[in-house]
C-alpha cells in the first residue's frame, strides 16, 4: 500500500492504494465515491467513465497510482454548485434518457467529453461517440435525444421512444 493524491471534481484527495488497485476502485472503495459505477471490469461497458485531465477514459483501465497528481473528474462533479443537476444530467432526465440508472454516470461522462470537443454534434456523432457505453435498459435513442438536447439543439421534432 501506498498513498496517492490526486484532485477530484477540484478537490485534493488522498488515500491508501496497492500498485494494482484500479482507478475504478480507488475512487469507490477508496474515496467512497460510488457514483462511478462498475458493470463489467473487462473494458466493454463504459459505466467507469470518468474524465482524467480532460480526456474521458474507462477507470477500470487505469491503474490508480499511474494517474497520482492528475485531475480527476467524476459524476459526482456533474452537478451544478446549488447541487442541482448539471446541463447534461438534466437533459437525461427531461428526455428520459435512463431507466435503471446503471450505465448513467459513465453516459453523462462520456457525453461531457464529446460535447467539450464537439458542441454541436450530429445524431451520427453521437452514436459514434457512445459505442463504448453500454445501455441495457434504453434502446439508446433517449439517450442520444438527451446528448442533443444538452447541446443546445432542437429535438422537439425527434420522437421519444
Ligand atoms: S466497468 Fe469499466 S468498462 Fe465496464
Ligand atoms: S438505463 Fe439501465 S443500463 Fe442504461
Amino acid at each position: 500500500m501506498a498513498k496517492l493524491t490526486m484532485t477530484v471534481n477540484g478537490k485534493t484527495v488522498s488515500a491508501e492504494a496497492e500498485g494494482r488497485t484500479l482507478l475504478s476502485s480507488f475512487l469507490r472503495e477508496g474515496l467512497g465515491m460510488t457514483g462511478t459505477h462498475v458493470g463489467c471490469d473487462t473494458s466493454q461497458c463504459g459505466a467507469c467513465v470518468v474524465h482524467v485531465d480532460g480526456q474521458a477514459v474507462k477507470s477500470c483501465t487505469v491503474l490508480a497510482h499511474d494517474v497520482a497528481g492528475a485531475d480527476v473528474r467524476t459524476i459526482e462533479g456533474m452537478a451544478n454548485p446549488d447541487g442541482s443537476l448539471g446541463k447534461i444530467q438534466q437533459a437525461f432526465q427531461d428526455h428520459h434518457g435512463l431507466q435503471c440508472g446503471f450505465c448513467t454516470p459513465g453516459m453523462v461522462m462520456s457525453a461531457a467529453a464529446l460535447l467539450a470537443e464537439n458542441p454541436k454534434p450530429t445524431e451520427a456523432e453521437v452514436r459514434h461517440h457512445l459505442e463504448g457505453n453500454i445501455c441495457r435498459c434504453t434502446g439508446y435513442h433517449n439517450i442520444v435525444k438527451a446528448v442533443l438536447a444538452a447541446s443546445g439543439q432542437d429535438v422537439s421534432k425527434i420522437a421519444a421512444e
